[in-house]
């Protein structure tokens, strides 16, 4: 089964076999046959963070579980459930109309609700932790729905356990989040700010911040429909503060945030950038022109492209810096 139309990446890898699922029972019904040729599956969500370096020799599964309903409501908040197979967007969307805070900086994230608590997902200055209430997950080989709390899901930066220690175990069904009935505006992100002040807002509310995080992405991140890519390709590096001050008495413009007393994050894309690979292309594959730290797929290139040009930037960063990337897309 070709896989094209199913990664942003636009990568031609094919799987042995395909199916879709829209409820917990149906997945059951398909993975309880699974068991016995031991073939390794894949929970596929829009397929926006996900570069096919080969075929996948097992089951893809792509959830299309549907739904987005309010559960519950207190003094504070509101508590909406969304099905896993549910656009991102489409519930920003469903909170922005019913007036509910808290996911308006994540604005446009591609893909899918169930993909979001895999990597904490995180834009302008907010990270799905921050709403996340509870997740139903179905374990793929004992058969049975697992719940899951925030503090169980071990959030980090673009981290959770299912991608460590339940990495391929779970697919999540539905997510439950937590939203603030009065807006608590998140402008901390410089460009949000600005970004505010040229579209002369006199009154902030979660809309205005939602339509400046679109301008923000729509200007400066390639859009998938026309360049394939899966938006970050590594996470921004965190390091001790005492290497950041060898490096920063090197490079005086080096960009970087404080992440607490002894750590600083630094700007990936700036790294990349200094190593001359922006706008870098060989082949169909290369480095966004406005975006080093999003590899694309100009057409035609494989996943082996893709895979080879980032593991060359990783090797240049590392000479050049002394810092080693991490890939922040999940490789197959
Ligand atoms: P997929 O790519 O389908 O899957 C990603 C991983 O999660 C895979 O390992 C898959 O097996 C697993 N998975 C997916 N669904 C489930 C499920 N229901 N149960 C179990 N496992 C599952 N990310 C950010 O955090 N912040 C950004 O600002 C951001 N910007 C982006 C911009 C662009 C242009 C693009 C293309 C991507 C961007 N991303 C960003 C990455 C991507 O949007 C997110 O990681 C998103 O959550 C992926 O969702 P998806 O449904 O497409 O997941
Ligand atoms: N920069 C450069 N050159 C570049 C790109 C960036 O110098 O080519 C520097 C700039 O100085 C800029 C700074 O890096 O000010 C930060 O850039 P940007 O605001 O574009 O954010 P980012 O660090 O590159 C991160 C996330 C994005 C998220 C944005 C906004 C990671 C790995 N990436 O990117 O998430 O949308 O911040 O919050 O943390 C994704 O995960 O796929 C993703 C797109």
């Amino acid at each position: 089964v070709p896989l094209r139309s199913y990664n942003t990446f636009g990568i031609s890898a094919k799987a042995r076999y395909f199916s879709t699922f829209s409820s917990a029972d149906e997945l059951q019904e398909l993975t309880h046959r699974q068991k016995e040729d031991n073939l390794p599956q894949l929970i596929l969500g829009g397929g926006s963070n996900i570069l096919f370096t080969r075929n996948f020799d097992g089951y893809v599964l792509k959830n299309q579980v549907m739904g987005i309903e309010k559960v519950g409501e207190d003094d504070d908040y509101v508590y909406v459930k969304a099905g896993a197979g549910e656009n991102w967007h489409g519930f920003v969307k469903y909170c922005l109309d019913a007036d509910l805070a808290g996911v308006e900086n994540l604005s446009l994230i591609p893909g899918n609700v169930g993909a979001s608590p895999m990597q904490n997902i995180g834009a302008y200055g907010a990270e799905i932790k921050d709403v996340f209430h509870e997740l139903e997950a179905f374990h793929l080989r004992d058969q049975h729905i697992v719940k899951f709390t925030n503090a169980q899901c071990e959030f980090g930066y673009r981290e959770s356990v299912f991608k460590k220690q339940f990495k391929g175990q779970f697919a999540i069904l539905n997510v439950t989040y937590r939203l603030n009935k009065t807006p608590r505006f998140n402008t901390s992100y410089g460009a949000i700010y600005d970004e505010l002040e040229k579209m002369k807002i006199e009154k902030l509310t979660i809309q205005a911040i939602s339509q400046a995080v679109i301008n923000i992405r729509t200007s400066k991140l390639p859009d998938p429909a026309q360049i394939g890519n899966a938006g970050s390709f590594f996470k921004n590096p965190t390091i001790p503060r005492a290497q950041f001050q060898q490096l920063e008495a090197e490079y005086p413009k080096i960009v970087a945030y404080p992440t607490d007393s002894d750590h600083v994050k630094l700007a990936a894309g700036w790294l990349i950038e200094q190593c001359g690979w922006k706008g870098y292309r060989l082949g169909d594959a290369g480095v966004h022109i406005r975006q080093a730290l999003v590899l694309v797929n100009y057409g035609n290139a494989s996943g082996k492209d893709v895979y080879d040009l980032s593991q060359q930037i990783l090797e240049s960063v590392q000479e050049k810096f002394g810092v080693l990337l991490e890939r922040e897309v999940n490789i197959i």
